[in-house]
């Protein structure tokens, strides 16, 4: 935990520090993990192939972990915002995926991801390549261990600062990170409220299928006790119109925390997920005595594609 601030009361911030590759997305070790799984028998697996967004975070790190293991790298980008502007096209996370050196496949928004994995998948067989696939965001099972990892580091760090049961606010998407958390405080016998904010699906949705991947975490970890489904909590309130698409919420968010702190949130994720929290502090949400961590999984690189967003930051 790195910085303490203040938005009504004291929220303490997590920085995910596991994060060897790339600074700006705390959340690395998803596909780290995945490629380093394989890179000890690396001629098993030459070309990563993955999936997610224009501007996904997710896609920016596995090109950076896959340069770092002198692999491949191929992903599909989905444009899920309808009329964004060039700098969203090219700029942010879509730049430093080229800078990276891997291969990018656009497709409209509402396509079949995982089926246009598979379809890529086949290509790169064909043409006598090995592929890799790693679900968007990171998210299954392997790639939530690197969350289950942020509770073993968080532990640590409350005990350092005397908190006993914090309270955990971060953004939910694609699951993993919500599942690898769930799954860590419940492996350790901890009990940690943990609210996830969405920025895709709707809450029933949202939960589901967090619960789901992180029955499938516990499993890989070998821990029997189910964990309840009322521990899953994914508010859908701070979407807007939906996935990637700014928020007066969110720009308010970035703006106090960059103007308070000199902190960066980005405009996808975290910048919702500080709106949510912001929002739970002002509805008074949280016990007085809670001791609050926000876990801030990074993502700034992706506000260089949305400075459109920002146009008060720019005057
Ligand atoms: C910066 C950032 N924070 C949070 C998330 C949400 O995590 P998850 O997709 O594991 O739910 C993502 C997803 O890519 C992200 O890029």
């Amino acid at each position: 935990m790195s910085a303490v601030h203040r938005v009504g009361r004291e929220v303490i911030r997590q920085r995910h520090s596991a994060a060897p590759i790339v600074h700006a997305r705390q959340q690395p070790l998803a596909p780290e993990r995945r490629i380093r799984h394989d890179s000890g028998r690396l001629p098993a697996c030459p070309a990563g192939l993955t999936c997610g967004a224009v501007q996904s975070n997710h896609v920016r790190q596995t090109a950076a972990a896959a340069a770092f293991a002198g692999l491949q790298c191929e992903a599909i980008l989905e444009e899920r915002v309808n009329d964004a502007p060039q700098e969203y096209q090219e700029s942010g996370n879509v730049f430093l995926d080229k800078l990276f050196g891997i291969k990018l496949h656009r497709v409209p928004g509402g396509t079949a991801m995982d089926a246009a994995l598979e379809s890529l998948a086949s290509k790169v067989l064909e043409r006598g390549g090995k592929p890799y696939l790693i679900p968007g965001g990171g998210s299954n099972a392997l790639g939530s261990l690197g969350y289950v990892d942020c509770v073993l580091e968080l532990q640590r760090q409350c005990e350092a600062m005397g908190l006993r049961k914090p309270h955990l606010v971060h953004a939910t998407g694609s699951a993993g990170t919500q599942a690898g958390l769930l799954a860590g405080i419940h492996a350790l016998g901890l009990d940690w409220p943990v609210t996830g904010i969405g920025v895709r699906a709707s809450r029933e949705v949202q939960e589901t299928r967090v619960h789901d991947l992180a029955l499938r975490v516990l499993d890989l970890l070998g821990v029997e006790q189910p964990l309840p489904r009322a521990k899953v909590v994914a508010d859908d309130r701070f979407i807007g119109a939906g996935y990637g698409v700014p928020t007066d919420a969110m720009v308010e968010a970035v703006q106090m925390l960059a103007r308070t702190e000199g902190i960066l949130v980005d405009p996808v994720y975290t910048g919702k997920g500080l709106a949510g929290l912001l929002a739970m502090v002002r509805a008074g949400s949280f016990e007085p005595d809670e001791d609050v961590i926000f876990v801030h999984t990074g993502g700034s690189a992706g506000l260089f594609g949305y400075q459109w967003a920002f146009p008060q930051a720019a005057a």
